[in-house]
């Protein structure tokens, strides 16, 4: 049986109370270009044993296994891989969907690590184009607010999870109620998506695990303990490292659907979503491309840049975000052995987007930029365009012709249908069979 606490009222405020001692506790964060301190960021292209690192095939054999073995051990924690026991049940399918230009599916995903153990389930939700006459291109993302929140179809299965509150969106004592049907649907602009000829297929995020520091009793993680194991080790995954798990589950539903193109598959993500979706791009390289959405810290931001949110503030107020080792970072980003720009790095040679917002500072919109601009080299070595310019493009002004997409958008932390419009222009350029 999938297994969810919940946080009772008194939890928390207590967890409130003790967050809010250890946040006051971290400085006040930097807004001040002039304010960022001097770094040497590591070297993508040099190895573990000091050697250059100097063609293709030496970054795709050595040097690229041992950047990933680094995000697992210091950062994201490490992940079980895909579990012995799967089951895809389709419970819903309407081929006339959305005023008959969509097919609609949903499907639960169970995964049963143990033979006769517990077993987690997650809700894929997707839509595919009516018109399609072959296996289609897809976007996958995970999201906030339940699967009925992207879109108003009645539908679709109304979430029974928890959620964090947010009464504007119809949630109430966490849970969601049917006051929160479409809530989210300015992030998910389905109908322009199908009329462009790409599928999209969502899930909540909280089905994998749910959003808040529990000891990591709730979700996917108990599942895979061994005897005795009560959370984690310390480089085990935390919450970001499941989430991106469970994109890979999905992706292996995909694979068994002939509707969907499964070598045609866009991961994206917004904020803890986005680093989500970049870290799910390194580990699997079944997704196609990556699209980054406003992921600032943890994401696509530079660690090292202290702009904005920075690895303390992030481990103390999400502390079930990355492994436990990653909390030796705090105010020790030079001790790192990455920085973001290897994370992207790490997608390379298939493209990647990174996307920022003009007024998300607090999500370094430069530091996002930056890591493309320094992932662009091991593009290069790999024969793609990589990025294709050295300096910051102004607001509202994309650079997206090369196999890294960036573009800075005017207003604040969101996702908008401008910043889908550039998706869908990158994804025509790299993913539309010619
Ligand atoms: C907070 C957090 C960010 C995160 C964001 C979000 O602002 O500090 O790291 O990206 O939430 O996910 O919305």
């Amino acid at each position: 049986m999938q297994r969810e606490s919940t946080l009772s009222a008194a939890g928390l405020a207590a967890w409130t109370w003790v967050a809010a001692i250890a946040i006051a506790q971290v400085p006040e964060p930097n807004y001040d270009e002039q304010k960022v301190p001097a770094y040497v960021l590591p070297d993508p292209l040099t190895g573990a044993d000091g050697r250059a690192v100097n063609d293709a095939a030496q970054w795709c054999s050595v040097r690229r296994a041992e950047i990933l073995e680094l995000f697992r051990e210091h950062m994201y924690g490490r992940s079980p891989g895909r579990p012995a026991g799967m089951e895809y049940i389709v419970f819903d399918r309407d081929d006339q969907a959305l005023d008959g230009h969509a097919i609609r599916k949903q499907v639960t995903v169970r995964c049963t690590p143990r033979i006769q153990g517990a077993s987690l389930e997650m809700d894929i939700l997707i839509y595919l184009p009516s018109e399609a006459s072959g296996p289609v291109p897809l976007f996958v993302g995970l999201n906030f607010r339940g699967n009925h929140a992207v879109h108003p179809d009645p539908a679709i299965r109304l979430s029974q999870r928890w959620m964090h509150e947010d009464a504007e969106a119809g949630v109430v004592d966490h849970r969601a109620t049917e006051a929160s049907r479409g809530t989210a649907a300015s992030r998910w602009p389905m109908e322009t998506i199908l009329a462009r000829g790409y599928g999209l297929a969502t899930i909540y995020y909280g089905d994998i695990d749910p959003d808040f520091d529990d000891g990591f009793q709730n979700g996917v993680h108990p599942l895979y303990y061994e005897p005795g194991q009560t959370r984690p080790r310390d480089d085990q995954w935390g919450s970001i490292a499941a989430w991106a798990w469970g994109l890979s589950r999905a992706m292996d539903y995909f694979e068994t659907d002939a509707q969907i193109d499964a070598r045609r598959v866009a991961v994206l993500g917004h904020s803890r979503l986005g680093k989500t979706a970049l870290w799910a791009g390194a580990e699997d390289t079944r997704f196609a491309l990556v699209i980054s959405n406003n992921s600032g810290c943890g994401g696509a931001a530079l660690s090292r840049r202290c702009f904005g949110e920075t690895v303390e503030r992030i481990n103390t107020v999400f502390p079930h975000w990355f492994c436990r080792n990653f909390h030796q970072y705090n105010r020790r980003e030079d001790a790192l052995p990455v920085d973001q720009h290897m994370l992207v790095a790490l997608i390379a040679p298939r493209p990647v987007y990174i996307a920022s917002a003009q007024e998300d500072l607090w999500a370094d919109p430069r530091g996002e930029f930056l890591s493309a601009l320094h992932a662009d080299p091991v593009y290069r070595l790999l024969g793609t365009s990589g990025l294709g310019v050295a300096d910051m493009p102004p607001v509202d002004a994309p650079v997206a012709t090369g196999t890294i997409g960036y573009h800075l958008r005017r207003g604040e932390h969101d996702v908008t249908l401008y910043d889908w419009q550039q998706y869908l222009s990158f994804a025509d350029r790299h993913l539309r069979v010619p």
